[in-house]
C-alpha cells in the first residue's frame, strides 16, 4: 500500500511526504537546509542542541524541526525573526566556552559551526574576554581518533554512534552544565573497526583522525565519488585528494549499501592508490614472448576484444568480487556478446 502523503508548506513551498516524516527531512524536499546539529538521518533523534528550532503556525512557541513530525496543512517559517534569533540564542551558546581554534583546527572549512555562525550567528560577541573560557586537555580516545574537549558542542552523535550503532557504547556524557564533555569507559577504547565514523560524524573538529591530523585545510581538497575496494561490500565512498594524492577516504551515503558510514579497513585502505609505480596506460604485448608496450585504450580494446571473439566461446573471466558493481556489469556485458 503506497505510504499516506502529507501536505505542508515550508517557506512558502508546498511538498507532500509520507506521513511521520520529521519537518527536518520534509524541508530538504522544499529546497530548505534547517540548520542542526545533533540530527542525524542515521542515528536515533536526540533532540537536544535546539540548533535546528523554526517556527510552525498555531504552535505556541518554537519547534524543533528535528523531532516534530509533518501534519496536513503545516505551515512552516524556518527564516521568521522569532526562529532566526532562537537559532541566534543556541549559537551564542555554544561559542561561550568554544576556543578562537579555526586558524589550526582541521575541520575549518568544513565547520558546521562556523558555517551557521556564519550565516546566522551574531557578528560580535556580547561575552567579556574577562572570563576564562573552559580548558580540558585533549585526549587519545582510540588508534585513529583524538577528542578536543574544548571544541565539543555536546551534540553526541559520537555517543549514539558507538550505542547504536557500533553496539559498542564506550562513549559517554560527562559531568553537567557547562562543565560537561565526552568521557570514554575507563576500561575502553575507541576501537571498534568503524570507530572513525565518529570523526565524519563530529559537527566540528572537537573528534580528529589521527592519519589526517593537519595533513590538509578542506579547501584544498578536490573531492571524487568512488567505490571502497577493501572488500565485495562496495561501500559508497569519497576520496579526497591534495594535489593528486590521496588524503583521506569517507562514507558517501548509499542507503541500500553502507547506510552512511564505512570500516577503518575501508578508511586506511587508500595508501596504495598514492604509489609511483601503479599503471596508467593499458599495457599491450605484441607476438609471443614480447616486449610489454604502453598504449591507449583503443588498441587495447580492439585487442581485447580481438582476442575474446577469436577463443570461440570458451573464454573464462575471473573476476574480484571486490570490483565495484558497474566493473561486474561490464564484464558480464563484455562476455555476454561472445
Ligand atoms: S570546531 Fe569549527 S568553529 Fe571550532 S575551532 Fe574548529 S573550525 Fe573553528
Ligand atoms: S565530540 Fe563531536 S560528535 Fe561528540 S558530542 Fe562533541 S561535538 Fe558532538
Ligand atoms: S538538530 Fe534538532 S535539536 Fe539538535
Amino acid at each position: 500500500m503506497a505510504d499516506e502523503l502529507v501536505n505542508l508548506t515550508i517557506d512558502g513551498v508546498a511538498v507532500s511526504v509520507p506521513k511521520g516524516t520529521l519537518v527536518i527531512e520534509a524541508a530538504k524536499q522544499a529546497g530548505v537546509l534547517v540548520p542542526h546539529y545533533c540530527y542525524h538521518p542515521g542515528l536515533p533523534v536526540a533532540g537536544l542542541c535546539r540548533m535546528c528550532l523554526v517556527d510552525i503556525e498555531k504552535a505556541p512557541k518554537l519547534q524543533i524541526a528535528c523531532a516534530t513530525q509533518v501534519a496536513e496543512g503545516m505551515v512552516v517559517r524556518t527564516q521568521s525573526p522569532q526562529a532566526k534569533s532562537g537559532r541566534m540564542g543556541v549559537l551564542e551558546l555554544l561559542l561561550i566556552n568554544h576556543p578562537l581554534d579555526c586558524p589550526i583546527c582541521d575541520q575549518a572549512g568544513e565547520c558546521e559551526l562556523q558555517d551557521f555562525t556564519f550565516q546566522e550567528g551574531r557578528p560580535a560577541t556580547r561575552y567579556s574576554p574577562d572570563y576564562a573560557k573552559r580548558f580540558n586537555p585533549v585526549e587519545d580516545f582510540g588508534p585513529d581518533v583524538l577528542y578536543v574537549p574544548n571544541r565539543c558542542i555536546l551534540c553526541t552523535r559520537c555517543v549514539r554512534f558507538m550505542e547504536d550503532v557500533a553496539k559498542e557504547p564506550v562513549l559517554n556524557v560527562s559531568e553537567r552544565g557547562d562543565r560537561a564533555y565526552i568521557g570514554i569507559h575507563s576500561e575502553g577504547r575507541l576501537d571498534h573497526p568503524w570507530a572513525g565514523n565518529v570523526v565524519d560524524l563530529c559537527p566540528v573538529g572537537s573528534l580528529l583522525s589521527k592519519d589526517f591530523l593537519h595533513k590538509a585545510r578542506a579547501w584544498e581538497l578536490d573531492k571524487a565519488a568512488s567505490i571502497c575496494t577493501g572488500c565485495s561490500q562496495g561501500c559508497n565512498v569519497t576520496l579526497d585528494t591534495r594535489e593528486n594524492v590521496v588524503v583521506r577516504v569517507r562514507p558517501r551515503s548509499n542507503l541500500e549499501v553502507n547506510r552512511y558510514f564505512i570500516c577503518d579497513h575501508g578508511r586506511m585502505n587508500y595508501r596504495w592508490m598514492n604509489r609511483g609505480d601503479r599503471i596508467e596506460a593499458p599495457l599491450v604485448r605484441r607476438g609471443r614472448g614480447g616486449e610489454l608496450h604502453a598504449t591507449d585504450w583503443d588498441e587495447a580494446f580492439d585487442l581485447v576484444t580481438s582476442r575474446l571473439r577469436g577463443a570461440g566461446g570458451k573464454a573464462v573471466a575471473l573476476v574480484s568480487p571486490k570490483a565495484s558493481t558497474e566493473a561486474l556489469y561490464f564484464v558480464r556485458e563484455l562476455f555476454r556478446g561472445l
